[in-house]
């Protein structure tokens, strides 16, 4: 292993070499996950925006390709969406070969952005910058992040949600051909938050019989507060205008720091939604340590929609799929375990630490992950309040940023006293979910020294030990 390799992480997607951010275009095509990213094909620092391009026949094991559309002197390619044109509604390709196309945004030298298209004919492996580009221009320099998908099947047409970043508005547009652009409806609120808006997605989710639309914003403060995060606000869409649900606000997504540009991939088999984020947070995505690479996705997670004292919810859920890389022989059981006592694992780097607790009402639990000498990163639970807090503060010698220490701490859970826990720990970051995937945590930590143990105790009160595991993950394929 190269020095840089050390703290790659093995079973989340990172390139092969050089920085990423947003996840884009996510779409399945022919039994083939395709995972596009903003790439810089010149080095490990933001720059030369163009789109990176991984495939996966399971959404766990990634084969990294050839750049998929690069930069060039005009204009850098920013955040955007890729489309199955199956009927040729473009005429960009033909109706024996319906061509993928890509609406990206193009971030001009002039500082103008505006959205466009490219093409691929041969699956995705080859693309080509359309020649009327750009096809949606207001002439502005913040109006980014085209997600296109089709409504309304057949008969439908096609929707692009995008932003004007800076004024915290997503803009909806509709079209026959993917070329020309109707404006729809615009989403804003009176109180502004001095926030950018950035990387929107919009999809529907089933609740029993009824259909629930899901505006998925990634909000960035910069250098205030938290830096980036990501939202979701709950409506009816009509395929031209979204409706907030009565009394719907912005939720978290996830409570942590390093879950940002979320999206949702097109045509996932089976109804399924599934949605992958950038891991990390704009305050300090560059000062993360890595010399030849920069940046990781977080796993893909699988979207529902639960109701949680009278209220619907985004729940999500680690695919299934991510179950093949455990390696199931070194599975310890902890079912049982005496918590008051303490437990101690040797657990390597990469692994899925889950627990299900009871617990009394004045318990406190204490996980700590990557524990080595005065290091550690610490999931808390208190019964009495519900509440779930993941603290990084002391995750490694490291502090990486002056922003980056930081504890999360989730909305409190429906109910106090159980408690189910999931934890997917891998090198340099924590992903936590609890109570069914109602609260989602994400992190990165700083990399602790070697060996790291896992100690998991109560600090006040006591618990039992359902059922609990905690089970080694394996390597995905290389990058390359
Ligand atoms: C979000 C973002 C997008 C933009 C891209 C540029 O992380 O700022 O708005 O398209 O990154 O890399």
């Amino acid at each position: 292993m190269s020095p840089s390799d050390i703290q790659r992480p093995r079973f989340h997607f990172t390139p092969q070499r050089n920085w990423i951010n947003d996840p884009n275009g996510l779409i399945w095509v022919d039994g083939v996950w395709h995972l596009f990213f903003q790439y810089n094909p010149l080095g490990n620092d933001w720059g030369n925006m163009s789109w990176g391009h991984a495939v996966s026949p399971d959404l766990v094991n990634w084969r990294e390709l050839d750049v998929a559309i690069r930069f060039d002197a005009e204009a850098a390619i920013f955040s955007g969406s890729v489309v199955n044109d199956l009927r040729n509604s473009s005429g960009l390709g033909s109706k024996d070969a319906p061509p993928l196309v890509a609406a990206y945004t193009s971030a001009y030298a002039t500082g103008k952005q505006a959205q466009s298209l490219a093409v691929s004919t041969d699956a995705g492996l080859t693309w080509r910058k359309y020649a009327g580009n750009p096809v949606l221009d207001r002439n502005s320099s913040a109006f980014r992040d085209p997600k296109v998908f089709r409504y309304g099947g057949e008969a439908g047409w096609w929707v692009l949600v995008s932003v004007e970043a800076d004024d915290e508005e997503a803009h909806i547009f509709t079209s026959a051909n993917l070329i020309d652009w109707t404006p729809s409806d615009r989403v804003a609120f009176p109180d502004k938050e001095q926030l950018l808006w950035e990387c929107p997605d919009l999809f529907p989710l089933r609740h029993g019989g009824r259909e629930v639309w899901v505006l998925v914003m990634s909000v960035n403060e910069k250098s205030r507060g938290r830096g980036s995060a990501t939202r979701y606000l709950l409506g009816d869409f009509d395929g031209r205008k979204f409706t907030p649900l009565p009394g719907a606000g912005w939720e978290m997504l996830d409570h942590g720091r390093d879950f940002y540009a979320a999206a949702t991939f097109n045509d996932a088999p089976e109804g399924r939604r599934i949605i992958i984020g950038w891991m990390s947070n704009w305050q300090y995505a560059g000062a993360f340590p890595s010399p030849t690479w920069r940046g990781s996705m977080t796993l893909p997670r699988e979207l529902t929609l639960v109701e949680r004292e009278g209220r619907l919810l985004v729940a999500q859920r680690v695919v299934s799929e991510a179950a093949k890389l455990e390696r199931a022989a070194e599975r310890v059981d902890l079912a049982g375990a005496d918590l008051s006592a303490g437990v101690e694992l040797d657990a390597g780097e990469s692994y899925r630490l889950s627990l299900s607790l009871a617990l009394g009402a004045d318990a406190k639990l204490q996980i700590a992950l990557a524990a080595a000498g005065q290091f550690a990163t610490l999931v808390s639970y208190d019964a009495t309040l519900g509440q779930l807090t993941l603290d990084r503060t002391c995750s490694g010698p490291d502090s990486i940023h002056p922003r980056f220490p930081s504890t999360s701490t989730a909305q409190p859970l429906a109910s106090t006293t159980e408690l189910q826990l999931d934890l997917y720990v891998d090198t340099t970051s924590v992903e936590l979910f609890a109570a069914d995937g109602n609260v989602a945590i994400t992190d990165c930590i700083a990399p602790a020294p070697r060996p790291r143990k896992v100690r998991i105790r109560m600090t006040e009160g006591n618990a039992t030990v359902v059922a609990g595991e905690l089970v080694p993950i394996g390597d995905a394929a290389k990058p390359a």
